[in-house]
């Protein structure tokens, strides 16, 4: 399958995650382009992300978006790209969130039902979500969770 990884990330935590899907996807047999969409100018930390914009999604058969949270939400950039982006009619879409805190409930959850109802809205067939939490203890655990469960619904 034909899969791209479409991320937005400012301070690199997101682009990790995406990098270790990469690996395995790759492992599996797939072609994976991963595309880290940059804002055109460099990230202020703390600041809220500037506008990306997405690439055509035309070839990939999946696709995985992923981004971070800001303010307990999707991050505007990403929800406005990916509103703007044309129908995902038949391709296969999974979506993946990084946020700071260990509580979901600060922003994580709501920001992958957002990217989820955005995919849904444009005619995805929406297969895996995942969350991580970057603050968490077992932060490398729930980075190997979320590899696994976004990778297995390309299997
Ligand atoms: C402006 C701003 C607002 C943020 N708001 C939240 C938040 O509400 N909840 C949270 O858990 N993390 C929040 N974060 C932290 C990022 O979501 C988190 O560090 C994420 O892993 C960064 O991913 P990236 O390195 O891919 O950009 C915020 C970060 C920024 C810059």
């Amino acid at each position: 399958m034909n899969i791209g990884l479409i991320i937005h990330s400012q301070t690199g935590n997101t682009l990790k995650v995406a990098e270790h899907l990469k690996t395995q996807l790759t492992g599996m047999g797939h072609e994976v382009d991963l595309v880290h969409l940059l804002p055109d100018k460099p990230a202020i930390p703390g600041k809220l992300s500037d506008p990306v914009l997405l690439p055509s999604l035309q070839k990939y058969d999946g696709i995985v978006f992923g981004s971070h949270v800001e303010g307990l939400s999707l991050a505007p950039a990403m929800r406005r790209a990916m509103d703007a982006m044309p129908p995902l009619t038949g391709k296969k879409v999974a979506c993946l969130v990084t946020q700071y805190f260990r509580q979901p409930w600060l922003g994580g959850s709501r920001s992958v039902k957002q990217m989820s109802d955005l995919c849904t809205k444009k005619r995805g067939i929406v297969k895996a979500t995942a969350t991580v939490q970057w603050k968490a203890e077992d932060r490398d655990a729930r980075i190997e969770k979320a590899v696994a469960d976004l990778s297995r619904c390309f299997a």
